[in-house]
């Protein structure tokens, strides 16, 4: 085919191929098992799926009103009130999306200019960053590092200047499994307060947390909240990512701003699959057990793991595990885990994919939203090793 004549100028020169993308054909071409991309290899409730079917059969396939239908925002605004004691007017506050991404960039789209600083805690998800730049706005980086990954906020508020638009927060945290505290939201807040600081705060994990540890929503402190986007994934609570639906909220004058972006992005979201997430929903019983499910997972990795060399902590939440090879190798990361997916039939995640700087902490991200069959064949190589 005849090529654009002119030397393409991207918009986003730096960037490659997405690192998932990269592991899971790594993975289908040495046929390994695959822990990199973040997705369960269980199954959909079935009732779920029934649902989904039914509102097909009974002819609900046309477009959805562009906030989501009103029905799965009233499930909405009642689940979040039972959860977190927090009042979000469905009408208004609420609007579902084509997944959490979907919504992170309408969020940073509808409010970031040219002009603007965004801060990202780094390691992050790989979405923050492209959509902050085609944006056209500055991505100011924060470095988490090991072992435990946590903020040191008088750090953080060095890097806020006038220019600062956004703060991105992510907890419980991809791609390291931490998880923020009360004391951080009440350092956040003091740092936002009087300012224009809007607060991006993506929450897909809410359900996915263990041990002690409770998540704490900015929907829980109202001086956070009123400046606040928070970000939720139906994928991530109920085993369906490839369905791409999640919703986002945040007080009447930020979603009045948001929902002009939403419309003309995508107008609207899936139909059939609204629906059946609003009976779904209105079922409390759905929701329970998340946690408890995937700490399973978690301590059974954990456990088949014990007597490799590859060390780690436990994940306060998410369904990845990072685990450090320094006993193993001094390879970089990216080099470590191609030799892993290609010498050993593992596939798994670079941390340093993570990063817009190049790190080495010799870590490497495991998805264990997985059978206990597939986890042990895993932890059995790891073992060898
Ligand atoms: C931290 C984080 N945010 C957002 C998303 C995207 O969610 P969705 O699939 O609903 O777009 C993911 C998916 O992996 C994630 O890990």
């Amino acid at each position: 085919m005849n090529q654009y004549p002119d030397s393409i100028s991207s918009k986003l020169p730096n960037l490659g191929t997405s690192i998932f993308a990269v592991m899971t054909k790594m993975a289908e071409e040495h046929k390994a098992i695959n822990l990199s991309q973040g997705f369960p290899d269980f199954e959909v409730s079935p009732a779920l799926i029934d649902a989904v079917c039914l509102h097909m059969r009974e002819g609900r396939n046309q477009y959805a009103p562009m906030p989501g239908i009103l029905r799965l925002r009233e499930a909405i605004s009642a689940n979040t009130k039972s959860v977190y004691d927090a009042v979000y007017d469905p009408e208004k506050e609420i609007t579902i999306t084509p997944g959490a991404t979907q919504a992170i960039y309408a969020a940073i789209t509808a409010f970031v200019r040219e002009e603007d600083e965004v801060i990202v805690f780094e390691p992050a998800y790989d979405s923050y960053v492209p959509a902050i730049r085609l944006n056209g706005a500055t991505p100011i980086s924060y470095k988490l590092n090991p072992p435990d990954f946590h903020i040191d906020w008088e750090q953080v508020r060095h890097l806020v200047s006038n220019r600062t638009k956004m703060i991105i927060i992510n907890s419980p945290h991809n791609p390291t499994g931490s998880v923020l505290n009360n004391e951080d939201m009440v350092e956040l807040e003091r740092i936002v307060n009087n300012t224009g600081i809007i607060v991006l705060s993506d929450e897909v994990y809410e359900h996915i947390i263990f041990d002690e540890h409770r998540h704490v929503s900015v929907c829980n402190y109202p001086a956070l909240a009123q400046r606040s986007f928070v970000v939720f994934s139906f994928g991530k609570t109920f085993h369906a990512t490839g369905w791409k639906t999640g919703y986002c909220m945040a007080p009447e004058n930020l979603m009045r701003e948001f929902r002009k972006t939403h419309q003309f992005m995508v107008f609207c979201t899936n139909t059939p699959v609204q629906h059946a997430l609003a009976d779904f929903l209105s079922d409390p019983a759905n929701l329970k057990g998340l946690g408890a499910f995937y700490q399973k997972k978690r301590d059974f990795f954990l456990d088949a793991v014990s007597g490799s060399r590859f060390t780690g902590i436990p994940a306060s939440g998410t369904y990845f595990q990072l685990l450090n090879y320094e006993n193993i190798s001094e390879l970089d990361e990216m080099e470590f885990a191609s030799w892993l997916v290609k010498e050993h039939k593992i596939a798994a995640v670079p941390v340093s994919a993570f990063y817009s700087k190049t790190i080495n902490n010799r870590m490497l991200r495991f998805c264990f939203a997985k059978s206990e069959e597939t986890l042990k064949k895993a932890a059995d190589i790891l073992c060898s090793i």
